[in-house]
C-alpha cells in the first residue's frame, strides 16, 4: 500500500482534517461505490464525504469494511438532510446515520443546507459535539448572513463550511469572511461537477502542460493553494489516483492571479437562499403522502 494522504488542516478545535477526501455524491450503485472506496483506500485516501440524502451511507460502510482499514484511520463526514432538521429530529437522524455507517462516532457532521430550522439543528450539533459523539461540527451551503445568525446564538461557531467552489465560482467574499472567522473552506464540486468546460480553458491547459499535470490536477491544486479542503468524486480508480497526485507541485502567485480570469460568478448548484426549495425539501416524505 502507498503512503496515506495525510496532509491535513487543523480546525479551530485542533482536529486535523485531511486536505483530500473522496466525495460519494451520485454513487448509487453499491458495488461501484464499494470498488471506488477500496481503490481510494489503497491509493492512500483517508477521508470520505457522504450525506444521508445520498442514500449510500451503508455502501460506504461496506466499502470501508472490505478495504480492511481501521475506523481510527478514517475521517468520516456525513450531513443532516433538510427534512430531518430541528433539535429532536437531528439527534435521531444522527443516530440513524451512525447505524448506517456502522460506527459509534463521526469525525464531522454538517448541516447540509440552511433550511428553516437550521438554528435549532445547530443547537443539536453542538450538544452532539459536547457529548463527544462527533469530533467536529460544521455547516454546508451557508451564506455570510446564515453564519452571522449562528454567531448571534452565542454557541460554538461552525468549524467548516462546505460550499460549491471551483475556478468559475470561487466565492471570494465568503472565502474571505470564513478566513477572518476561523472557518475552514471545504469545496464541493471542486472540478465543476463535470458540468463545465473548465478542463479546456487555455489558462488551465497551459498550466497542465507546464507542470506535466492534467487539467483536473491543476484545478485541485488551485483549491489547495487557497487553503481549501477538497473532496473530488470519481468512480474510476485511475481518476481517483490522478486526483490524489496534487501534493508534489504548486502554483505561483502569478498563476493564481491568472486563474482569476475564469471567475464567471455563476453557480451550477442550487442557490442557498432559494427559500421555496428549502421549504419544499424540509417536508418529511411521510407528510407528503
Ligand atoms: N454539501 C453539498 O451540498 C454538496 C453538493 C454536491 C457535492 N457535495 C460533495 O462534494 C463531492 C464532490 O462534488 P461533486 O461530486 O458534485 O463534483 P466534482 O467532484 O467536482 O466532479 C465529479 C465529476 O467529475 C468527474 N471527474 C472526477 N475526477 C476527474 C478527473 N480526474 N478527470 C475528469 N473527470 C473527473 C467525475 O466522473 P467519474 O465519477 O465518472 O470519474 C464526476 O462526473 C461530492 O461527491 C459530495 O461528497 C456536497
Amino acid at each position: 500500500m502507498v503512503q496515506p494522504l495525510t496532509e491535513s488542516i487543523a480546525l479551530y478545535n485542533g482536529v486535523e482534517i485531511p486536505k483530500l477526501g473522496l466525495g460519494v455524491f451520485l454513487m448509487k450503485d453499491e458495488d461501484e461505490l464499494v470498488e471506488a472506496v477500496k481503490a481510494a483506500v489503497e491509493i492512500g485516501y483517508r477521508h470520505f464525504d457522504t450525506a444521508k440524502i445520498y442514500g449510500n451511507e451503508e455502501y460506504l460502510a461496506r466499502g470501508l469494511k472490505e478495504s480492511g482499514i481501521s475506523r481510527e484511520e478514517i475521517f468520516l463526514t456525513s450531513k443532516v438532510w433538510n427534512y430531518d432538521q430541528g433539535y429532536e429530529q437531528t439527534k435521531l437522524a444522527f443516530q440513524e446515520t451512525l447505524d448506517r455507517l456502522d460506527t459509534d462516532y463521526l469525525d464531522l457532521y454538517l448541516i447540509h443546507w440552511a433550511a428553516p430550522k437550521y438554528v435549532e439543528t445547530w443547537r443539536a450539533l453542538v450538544e452532539l459535539y459536547e457529548e463527544g459523539r462527533v469530533k467536529a461540527i460544521g455547516v454546508s451551503n451557508f451564506q455570510i448572513h446564515h453564519l452571522e445568525e449562528l454567531k448571534k446564538q452565542e454557541l460554538m461557531q461552525p468549524m467548516i463550511n462546505q460550499i460549491e467552489t471551483h475556478p468559475e465560482f470561487p466565492q471570494n467574499e465568503l472565502h474571505e469572511y470564513m478566513e477572518e472567522n476561523g472557518i475552514i473552506h471545504e469545496a464541493w464540486g471542486p472540478l465543476g461537477q463535470g458540468k463545465t468546460d473548465l478542463f479546456n480553458q487555455p489558462v488551465i491547459v497551459e498550466l497542465a502542460a507546464k507542470y506535466s499535470k492534467s487539467p483536473a490536477q491543476i484545478i485541485l491544486r488551485w483549491h489547495l493553494e487557497r487553503g481549501e479542503v477538497i473532496i473530488p468524486k470519481s468512480v474510476h480508480a485511475n481518476r481517483i489516483k490522478e486526483n490524489s497526485e496534487v501534493f508534489d507541485f504548486s502554483l505561483t502567485a502569478e498563476e493564481m492571479e491568472q486563474m482569476k480570469s475564469l471567475d464567471t460568478g455563476v453557480r451550477y448548484g442550487s442557490d442557498p437562499d432559494d427559500q421555496e426549495r428549502l421549504e419544499q425539501s424540509s417536508i418529511r416524505p411521510e407528510e407528503t403522502k
